[in-house]
Formats: C-alpha cells, structure tokens, sequence
C-alpha cells in the first residue's frame, strides 16, 4: 500500500518489536552490569493505552507482526492485557513474545488465552552453575518450568535463543533441546552490551558453532530463508532443526523487515540506529493518528541501508540491547 513503511532502499517493515519495559531480573554479563541500570521512571514510559494506539497506528501502515520484548517483558505487570487489547484490533497482527522465561510457568496460559501466537525463550546452557555465572541469578530452573509451561500452553513452536559463549561446548544445548522438541536457535553476540565492553573476541561465530555441532550431529542445510534472521540446518536428516542467526559475521540487513518501538515511546528503525523518532511527546501533545503515522514513516525512511560492524565507521548505539528489545 502507499502507506507502508519503506525506506530508501526498497526495505519494507512488516514485524513491530515493542519493548514493554527495560527492566530486567537477570544481569546478564553481555548485556547489564550487576548493578543493574538506570531504569526508566514510570512516567517516561508509554501507558497502556499510548502503547496500544502506537501499535494500532502501525498496523495500518503494514505490520502485520508484532514480538513483544524488553528488557524482560513478563516484569511489566499489564503485559497480558496489552495482549489481549492487540488482538483485539481491527487489523489484529500475529502476536508473539521474546522472553529469558522467568514467570512463564504462570503467564504462558493465560498469554495463550489472551491471544499470543508464539514464544521464544532465552537460554544460553543446560548448566544450572553456568546459567548462574552468565545471568548472576541462580534460575536455571524457573526457566526450565517457564519453557514446559509454553509448550503445554501450545505456544508452538516454542524457539530457544542461546547466545553462544566461546568455550561453552553448543552440542549440549542442542541435546536438550531436541529431546524436549524446541527449536534452538544459536546468536552471535552483537555490540550492544551497556558498558561497550564487545569485542570480536567474544564472539562464538557461525563457523565455530557449525564446527563443534558437527562433532556430535549431522547437519545439512535447510534451503528458504526469506526475511527471517536464522539460517536452519536439519539435524541427523531431520525435521529437527537447529538455527544461527549471524548477525556479526553474516548480517541480514539485505532483508530486514523490521521496525522498532521502545518503551519510551522512540521510533527506531534498526537495532543500530543513531537517531530515533520521538513519539512520545507529540503523542502527549494531542497529535492525530495521521502525523504519528507520518512521524513513523518518516523515520523508517531513514534506515540506514546495514549495521556496519567491523567497518571503520561502526558506532556502537549509546542504548542498550535491555533497553531496546532483541
Ligand atoms: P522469529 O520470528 O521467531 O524468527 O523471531 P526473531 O528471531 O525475529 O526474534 P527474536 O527476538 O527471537 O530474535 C532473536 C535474535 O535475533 C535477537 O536476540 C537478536 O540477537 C537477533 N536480532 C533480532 N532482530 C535483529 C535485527 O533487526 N538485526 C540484527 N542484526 N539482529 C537481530
Ligand atoms: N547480542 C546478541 N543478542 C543479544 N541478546 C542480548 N544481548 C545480546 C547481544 N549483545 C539476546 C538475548 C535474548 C534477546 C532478547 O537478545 O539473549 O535472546
Ligand atoms: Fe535481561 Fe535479556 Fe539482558 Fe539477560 S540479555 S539481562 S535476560 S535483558
């Protein structure tokens, strides 16, 4: 449509990520210090009803998916009836969450009955000490129930995120994850941790994964991709999969799909993106549907055309992965 959210290379945006919140009740040490961070005040926050207007204006301009994420999406305590409100708009879009899992053995049921399609759950090890040591909370366990309740609750596929820690051996994950019937999905990590402390050193590649997979399992690769981040491979001849998104060494940027909504009510048109669209405040100041959409599009034409890690030009964004949402 003439209204759809293009930009100057020809990319359009049909998948909405909203961040709820940018609290979190893990610390992982990729993304947050100990400390924790300086959290947004509840008035610098979208309200329900502002978050749920935003979203109704971007489906009129084409999205026809939203992923709920944070922060930890479960902490903010309306979630389920920000769901349920989205699902019940005129061009109601597919709905799914991106979790670290905490709360879901009590919120995926009743997500499910509010409207939610899908979830993916972030996991990085099958080992309770290592869980600890990543996330510095001891709640390997809760995740555990939190990924079963999905699954009971029908939330299929129920999608495992791992960003792969180099010296963690993959193959373990995988184990596990097949034999509960999740689709594990391997990320390299990208330059988005608070404190700019990223390195390429600390990434686990694509090819490193693929080659200590290969020690336990047979992969070949499974051929359509289209827009989606991952690139699948059956496992020993299938239907099991396993994924890797590639960010750092293989972007997708070609194909992205994606815009971005922060909790503080910011426009920002990649995971990357310098400069964002303030929606917030002429939302506050009684703008019209018709100028947040033109708001909206006018940032998205923005887009640059990749991220650009490695390049001499790269500039790690000043917020946070917890602050804009996976
Ligand atoms: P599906 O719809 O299930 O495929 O979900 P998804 O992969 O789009 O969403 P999810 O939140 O599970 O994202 C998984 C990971 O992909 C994130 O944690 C990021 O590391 C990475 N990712 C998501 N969006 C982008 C993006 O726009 N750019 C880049 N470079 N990486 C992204
Ligand atoms: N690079 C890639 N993925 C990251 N995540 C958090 N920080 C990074 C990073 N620097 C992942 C989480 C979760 C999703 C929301 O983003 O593990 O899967
Ligand atoms: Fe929380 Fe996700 Fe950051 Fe871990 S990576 S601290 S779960 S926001």
């Amino acid at each position: 449509p003439a209204t759809a959210l293009v930009d100057t290379f020809g990319r359009v945006a049909t998948d909405l990520r909203v961040s709820v919140t940018d609290r979190c009740n893990l610390r992982c040490t990729y993304c947050m210090p100990a400390e924790g961070l300086d959290w947004l005040s509840k008035p610098e926050l979208l309200t329900d009803d502002e978050m749920v207007r935003v979203i109704d204006i971007f489906t009129r301009l084409g999205v026809t998916q939203v992923r709920f994420t944070g922060g930890e999406p479960l902490v903010r305590r309306s979630l389920v009836s920000i769901v349920q409100r989205v699902g019940q708009l005129e061009r109601a879009p597919r709905m799914a969450l991106t979790t670290n899992g905490i709360g879901l053995d009590r919120l995926a049921q009743p997500l499910k009955d509010a409207g939610l399609h899908r979830v993916n759950v972030s996991l990085d090890t099958v080992s309770p000490e290592r869980f600890a040591e990543i996330t510095r909370r001891d709640r390997f366990h809760d995740v555990e129930r939190g990924l079963k309740a999905a699954a009971d609750a029908g939330l299929a596929p129920v999608k495992v995120n791992a960003v792969a820690q180099p010296g963690d051996d993959p193959a373990d994950l995988l184990q596990w994850c097949l034999e509960r019937g999740y689709a594990l999905r391997f990320i390299e990590q990208m330059p988005l941790d608070a404190g700019h402390q990223w390195t390429p050193g600390k990434v686990a590649s694509r090819e490193d994964l693929l080659a200590a997979l290969r020690r336990r399992f047979r992969l070949t690769e499974v051929p359509a991709r289209g827009s989606a981040p991952a690139e699948l491979f059956h496992v020993d001849g299938g239907p099991e999969t396993v994924g890797i998104i590639a960010s750092v060494t293989a972007p997708f940027c070609g194909a992205c799909d994606r815009v971005r909504l922060t909790a503080d009510g910011q426009v920002r048109n990649c995971l990357f993106a310098r400069e964002e669209g303030d929606l917030r405040t002429p939302l506050r100041d009684g703008a019209s549907d018709d100028e947040l959409a033109d708001l909206i599009r006018a940032t998205m034409w923005r887009k640059a055309a990749g991220h650009g890690i490695g390049t001499p030009e790269f500039v790690q964004p000043d917020r946070p992965m917890s602050s804009i949402g996976g």
